[in-house]
């Protein structure tokens, strides 16, 4: 049978983001723990601008080439991870900027969180945006990995990972999977 496929997202778009190193840590141990068929999305890639769509996105038609390339992205993913940060005690403007894009293509999918920041781990942030997700329909999971003062785990851009963390990201990747195959028939 094949695997559902889960969209690492990375939430931040700044020039010198540490997004993409944590990603990249959270990737290996996803591939590890083997449930889903991985993929790293950048929301940066994606260059999103100001939301621009003159329709309601419920009705799937876009106007524009940005819109269609990330409806088709996040119709591919059957769940998801958000790699964020916190700003300003929340989440990121870009990522809310880029879920308000879209609509059907959130509906009946989990998500879980690789959150990051000072002392608060980025905990606010994920709570912040938790409304959002379930006005789309998604089920947002409460683990979290959440990590606080990030920096001190960064070496050369390369993330590495407090001892006991894997597991913390495994655990949370295994109800993930529950959660995935519990919803797809939701979108059946
Ligand atoms: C605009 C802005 C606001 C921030 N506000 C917070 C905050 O409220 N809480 C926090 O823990 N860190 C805050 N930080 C620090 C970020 O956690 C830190 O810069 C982190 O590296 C941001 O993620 P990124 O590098 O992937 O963009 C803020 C950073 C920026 C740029």
């Amino acid at each position: 049978m094949s695997r559902p496929t889960l969209h690492i997202i990375i939430a931040s778009t700044r020039p010198g983001r540490v997004g993409p190193a944590i990603a990249a840590w959270f990737e290996g141990v996803a591939k590890e723990q083997g449930s889903f068929d991985v993929a790293v999305i950048d929301l940066k890639e994606f260059n999103l601008p100001i939301y621009n769509e003159p329709g309601h996105p419920m009705t799937g038609v876009y106007a524009f080439d940005d819109t269609k390339k990330w409806s088709a992205s996040v119709t591919r993913a059957d769940a998801f991870v958000f790699v964020m940060p916190e700003y300003n005690h929340s989440f990121n403007a870009a990522l809310k900027n880029a879920i308000d894009f879209l609509h059907r293509e959130w509906n009946y999918k989990p998500v879980a969180f690789v959150s990051y920041g000072g002392i608060s781990a980025g905990t606010r942030a994920v709570q912040s945006l938790k409304p959002t997700l379930t006005a789309l329909s998604m089920f947002p999971l409460a683990e979290q990995v959440a990590i606080a003062s990030h920096q001190q785990y960064l070496a050369d851009g390369v993330f590495h990972a407090a001892a006991g963390l894997d597991d913390v990201a495994q655990s949370m990747l295994g109800n993930l999977a529950r959660w995935t195959s519990a919803m797809a028939s939701l979108r059946e």
